[in-house]
């Protein structure tokens, strides 16, 4: 299959997203976030959230074929997040993605979304950015348009941190859609953990980002919490007990949640116990696999002290490290329509119109 132009969905959670992808570079990348309108419930209300991908859907596919350089009639085949997610939210963007298949009369790929994840390493900054440029400059995406794609090309075995709201997992990557999970997450995800301790600092929802902010200015040593599960020797993860042991610490010293200062040395003490397990349980199990990378994504990959901290444990321990771009760390479509060229690339077979969503799909 010579090169070809996919128009991609995502619409797991609270993120309506299309994007244009070709020759392993994203041309349009359109994220509408839902997160202000869920924040005055403390989280996504599912069906709140298929709502708003109604209404988003059609305008942001607009933006990003337009962004693009493109037209509807342009495009090769159709990709959509099929699964894991919430149901209701799935089914807007798949059984749209599906729809246009059928009217365009193209193949149509369901793609699950961790999976997506777990390559958006390996998208390189330069490509999109010079695609976009580029596809505005030439009015022929499918023939004249030449970018670099530096995607999957510079791609190496590694051990693969997904961390995120929904999903906390290590997985060994040995080869481009060869991969197998070594551990995951028992309880809650290490998101949820900055999100539900943050509620507790009565910050708002999602305040992982907020912790991220107000620990740069707090004392990571200030409070001892635990480290669940850090020095197990599986690859699990556990982030529940965590959770708990920051309600029962501000239950009995309720006088600190009032203290911006202290909230802040709390924030950097949280923070510094979900990273530790982070970065301690992934360099680990790299070296025990004896891989030369480390990758990570999902969207608290966007936070500084996970960056930097993988960054040093990975310098100290000789392992090369390559961190999803920070916009392609939270859920977008243009991670799910490389991912869907890739698998057609590979000769993967298109998923069928009448294929359901998959809500609860585990990543093989
Ligand atoms: O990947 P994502 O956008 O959606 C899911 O699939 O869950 O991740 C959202 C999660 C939220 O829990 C949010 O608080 C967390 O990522 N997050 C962060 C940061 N930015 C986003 N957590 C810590 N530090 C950040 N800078
Ligand atoms: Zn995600």
């Amino acid at each position: 299959m010579g090169a070809v132009l996919i128009l991609a969905f995502e619409s797991s959670c609270d993120e309506t997203s299309a994007a244009v992808v070709r020759d392993g570079a994203i041309l349009s990348n359109v994220v509408s976030s839902q997160t202000a309108l869920h924040a005055e419930y403390g989280g996504v209300v599912p069906e709140l959230a298929a709502r708003e991908h109604l209404l988003n859907l059609i305008p942001v596919v607009r933006k990003s074929v337009a962004d693009a350089g493109t037209s509807a009639d342009r495009i090769d085949a159709v990709a959509a997040t099929r699964g894991p997610g919430l149901p209701s939210a799935l089914m807007v963007g798949l059984k749209a993605g599906q729809a246009l298949a059928f009217f365009l009369r193209r193949p149509f790929i369901g793609i699950h979304h961790h999976e997506a994840h777990l390559y958006s390493p390996w998208i390189g900054p330069s490509a999109g950015k010079k695609a976009a440029s580029d596809s505005r400059a030439t009015d022929d995406p499918r023939g004249s348009l030449r970018t670099t794609s530096p995607t999957f090309s510079e791609f190496e075995p590694n051990v693969s941190l997904i961390v995120s709201g929904g999903h906390t997992m290590l997985v060994h990557v040995e080869s481009v859609l060869r991969h197998r999970v070594l551990g995951s997450t028992l309880d809650d995800a290490a998101g949820e953990c900055f999100d539900k301790a943050g509620k507790l600092l009565g910050l708002p929802y999602p305040a992982g980002p907020i912790i991220d902010a107000m620990a740069q200015s707090g004392n990571p040593k200030a409070y001892d919490f635990p480290r669940p599960m850090m020095n197990d020797a599986g690859d699990d993860f556990s982030f529940s007990g965590l959770k708990t042991s920051v309600r029962y610490f501000l239950r009995d010293h309720p006088e600190l949640a009032e203290d911006e200062w202290k909230v802040r040395d709390l924030c950097a003490s949280v923070q510094s116990a979900i990273v530790d397990v982070l970065v301690t349980k992934t360099v680990r199990a790299a070296k025990r696999l004896r891989v030369n990378w480390v990758t990570a994504s999902g969207g608290v990959t966007c936070n500084r002290e996970l960056r930097e901290r993988l960054a040093g444990a990975c310098a100290q321990n000789r392992l090369k490290l390559r961190l999803a771009e920070k916009s392609l760390c939270t859920d977008n479509a243009g991670m799910i329509g490389i991912l869907a060229e890739k698998k057609l690339s590979l000769g993967c077979e298109p998923t069928g119109l009448d294929e359901d969503i998959e809500p609860g799909w585990e990543l093989g």
